[in-house]
């Protein structure tokens, strides 16, 4: 698939064994439609001649940040403003640390320091020790800070005769979060978990504590998720809405049952957004047989749910976290108050009751406004049917996750971490 049509990547080899995928890779990138330019450094030289990806990559390979022949040509600002995407494959230990240090005593080291807003891409390969090390981790904990996008490293038998993570993540695997960069509205690949509608808490048989939740715009963002690529996996509580289409369905009725659920299903996840308006309180006894009435006053004894979404990011911390708050006044002190206190990613706030009302109303109403808020931004959605600020809330969301994306485990340790700069 030509994943990567007319994109210009910029091809870093660095000094390790895996050097000799990189020829493989060049391969397929082009295969995949881009334009590929290598630059290697010293120690990439020790290991794979500079021909080799001459020869593959049907364009000079760029060498020595002094070459006054290759600096009149296409020197390191040059070749920083030509790439798409700075990609450097194989990224050893030394690299990555000179990477941090924000060196540019080579070229490679100065084109990824001159490549300003281009993605900048690192794939690591080296021994396992040496990947596990401290300052490796710290190095690689730092860039993942500064938006570099972290490819792998994959797990498995190394060339040194060790096992453990520190491999050249797969050509494909590399390519295909290649491609994510340049399609941020997509989420394939992706499973994302949408909790959606009421909680029922009941009191007796016949008789619950609910809330005036439709569920529409959980089961429209659910919708909308599938048409970005996802598999999505809805949780519902007690609603009457048809399922999407290619959406897995659960129904539950109670907030401790949609806990244990969603709880369970946030294991596969890489996406979570609670839309359910979760009943906060539950009465202590659900009494087995009808409440017959008197005369006298009723008092409900009341225990406090639960707070699904804060179990999940507390449980799961790399699970992208998105929270609605549904708020009759003080929206964005609110919205922000929840971002923070959940310690989630994102919150989409939208007004209720009264002063919903002057908007058309967001519970049970077919149209909804959001307004949007993440650490050090926000973004105002504008009153549109719950189906078009599905499919825009999405797309924002696709948007945040690739610029801030963490694995949702470590073992792998080959999932993207961050995009931009
Ligand atoms: N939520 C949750 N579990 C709860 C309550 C809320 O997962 N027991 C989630 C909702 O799905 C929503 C977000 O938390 O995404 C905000 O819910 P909201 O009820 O508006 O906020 P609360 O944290 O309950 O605060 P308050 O009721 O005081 O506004």
């Amino acid at each position: 698939m030509q994943v990567l049509t007319n994109k210009r990547v910029l091809l870093g080899v660095t000094g390790s064994i895996a050097a000799y995928k990189a020829a493989d890779l060049v391969r397929r990138l082009r295969e995949a439609g881009a334009e590929v330019r290598v630059v290697m450094t010293r120690g990439a030289t020790e290991f794979v001649t500079p021909m080799t990806f001459q020869a593959l990559s049907g364009k000079p390979v760029h060498l020595h940040l002094l070459d006054t022949e290759a600096e009149a040509g296409m020197g390191h600002i040059e070749l920083a403003r030509w790439a798409d995407v700075i990609l450097v494959a194989p990224a050893s230990a030394d690299f990555l640390a000179r990477l941090t240090q924000g060196r540019a005593d080579d070229l490679l080291a100065a084109v990824c320091l001159a490549g300003g807003r281009t993605p900048l891409a690192v794939a690591p390969a080296m021994n396992a020790q040496m990947w596990a090390s401290a300052a490796t981790q710290e190095n690689v904990r730092l860039l993942g800070q500064r938006g570099v996008l972290r490819l792998g490293p994959d797990e498995g038998e190394q060339a040194c005769g060790e096992v453990g993570a520190g491999r050249l993540l797969s050509a494909e695997a590399m390519i295909l979060q290649l491609a994510q960069l340049f399609a941020p509205g997509s989420l394939s690949g992706r499973t994302v978990l949408v909790s959606a509608g009421p909680t029922r808490e009941a009191i007796d048989p016949v008789r619950y504590l609910s809330n005036h939740s439709s569920g529409k715009m959980g089961f429209s963002i659910a919708a909308a998720a599938v048409e970005a690529g996802a598999r999505v996996v809805l949780v519902a509580g007690p609603v009457v809405l048809p399922t999407p289409d290619r959406v897995e369905r659960t129904d539950v009725i109670s907030a401790m049952e949609m806990h244990d659920v969603i709880l369970n299903q946030a294991k596969e996840a890489d996406i979570f957004i609670s839309t359910a308006a979760v009943a906060d309180y539950r009465p202590a006894l659900a009494l087995d047989e009808k409440l017959k009435k008197d005369d006298s006053r009723l008092k409900l004894d009341l225990l406090p749910n639960p707070d699904i979404l804060a179990a999940v990011k507390q449980q799961f911390p790399r699970l992208f976290c998105v929270g609605f708050a549904a708020e009759t006044q003080h929206l964005a002190d609110y919205a922000q108050q929840k971002l923070h206190k959940k310690g989630i990613d994102m919150v989409a706030a939208n007004w209720v009751g009264p002063a919903a009302k002057a908007t058309g109303g967001a519970f049970g109403s077919d149209e909804n406004a959001l307004h949007l808020f993440w650490c050090g931004g926000e973004l105002e959605l504008e009153q549109a049917s719950k189906d078009k600020l599905a499919r825009q809330l999405v797309s924002v969301i696709a948007q945040r996750y690739v610029l801030h994306e963490r694995p949702d485990s470590d073992s792998e340790g080959n999932k993207v971490i961050n995009i931009k700069r």
